[in-house]
């Protein structure tokens, strides 16, 4: 047989095997959580933006005939917005992550993660030259432990850290990490891909109101702000770092411009009245299901069912019941925690919420 049929076999023998499906049914699987993706201000704009002459392509890399007004625009917009230094954009945040975890830190560094960061900053610390220790998720004693033991070792520490755990759901204790950034004077990067949009005062992410100094945070643009893209916000010497010497920011066609001028008005709209009932009617919904499914609260809920095979049988139960929930398995998520990943949206209501809960009620013991 075929070395790739086999190995695609193996995966099915596993319950592993991965396909792409279409969306159907009520929405409990996107991360469109404020329903921008389709919003009409934002198509509109997009609309205007082409018929105004915007071109399709950037044309190039940043660095040569690809900075276009729309990024430049973007970046200087966003840095205001977030009250930082500079910021850089990226077509998505999979390779923001990537470019700053195989950049900033170099041998002499050493990066402490928690265990349940994301792929790209996994495959970012693993690509680059940095020392890297894992530490047990959200683990505040491990944090430190490792900090102390390579204080003085390290020229520089940096801590990689999710605001919202993307399958868990569950927040990092923001505050006490960044004290412990400051009594370490290490560097910590925040990964706010399910933070932005939805929380923090304004809805600038879990991280929101933290000083500047000795912080890099990363927003995506492709969940809750709808569109697509990755914004590191950042102090300007890390930023001209980033553009100096980041491969995939100098190597690559810049996003398109459109692109860039989306994610600068999914900002703005986030900003609005609009998007703070809608990030407000989230929060509600958040609490609601939390009363009665408990959870960490955030919009992400994880049913957690061990075994593959029962979590895909339970995906597939709840498609047929007209509910789009995607199962979660490993290496995604750790051996023996497959499970539904849940996540709510603004555009959701309480009674579809009851309705999905008594659809999981055999999944849902003691509930
Ligand atoms: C925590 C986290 N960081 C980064 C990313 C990558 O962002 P993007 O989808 O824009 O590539 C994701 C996407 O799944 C994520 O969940």
């Amino acid at each position: 047989m075929n070395l790739f049929l086999k190995k695609l076999a193996q995966l099915e023998d596993q319950n592993r095997l991965r396909s792409l499906k279409l969306p159907g049914g009520i929405d409990f699987s996107s991360n469109d959580y404020l329903g921008f993706r389709s919003h009409p201000s934002l198509k509109k704009a997009a609309i205007e933006a082409l018929e105004n002459g915007m071109d399709l392509g950037s044309g190039g890399s940043r660095l040569l005939r690809g900075h276009t007004e729309a990024h430049q625009n973007l970046e200087e917009f966003a840095a205001r917005y977030y009250g930082c230094g500079k910021t850089l954009y990226f077509a998505n945040g999979f390779m923001a992550n990537y470019a700053l975890f195989t950049t900033l830190p170099t041998r002499h560094d050493v990066v402490v993660y928690d265990a349940y960061t994301h792929a790209s900053v996994r495959d970012g610390i693993h690509a680059g030259t940095a020392k890297s220790v894992k530490v047990p998720h959200n683990d505040l004693n491990a944090f430190e432990d490792v900090l102390k033991r390579y204080r003085d070792k390290a020229e520089t520490l940096y801590i990689a850290i999710e605001s919202v755990y993307s399958m868990d759901g569950d927040f990092a204790p923001l505050s006490e990490l960044y004290k412990l950034a400051q009594l370490y004077e290490a560097i910590l990067i925040i990964d706010e891909a399910h933070g932005t949009g939805v929380w923090g005062k304004t809805g600038k992410g879990v991280s929101e109101g933290l000083p500047q100094e000795n912080l890099v945070t990363l927003h995506t643009g492709g969940k809750a702000l709808g569109v697509a893209g990755g914004l590191i916000c950042a102090s300007a010497d890390i930023i001209d770092m980033l553009i100096n010497t980041a491969r995939p920011f100098i190597y690559s066609t810049a996003p398109p411009p459109l692109q860039a001028y989306l994610m600068q008005k999914a900002l703005e709209l986030s900003a609005s009245d609009e998007g703070c009932t809608r990030r407000n009617d989230l929060r509600t919904l958040c609490t609601y299901a939390q009363e009665k499914l408990s959870g960490a609260g955030s919009q992400i809920i994880p049913i957690i069912l061990g075994d593959d095979k029962c979590a895909v049988d339970a995906a597939s139960d709840m498609q047929k019941a007209g509910y789009d929930i995607r199962a979660i398995r490993p290496p995604t998520v750790p051996e023996n925690t497959a499970r539904l990943r849940l996540s709510l949206n603004a555009q959701l209501t309480k009674p579809q919420i009851d309705s999905v809960i008594s659809a999981l009620a055999d999944y849902l013991p003691g509930i």
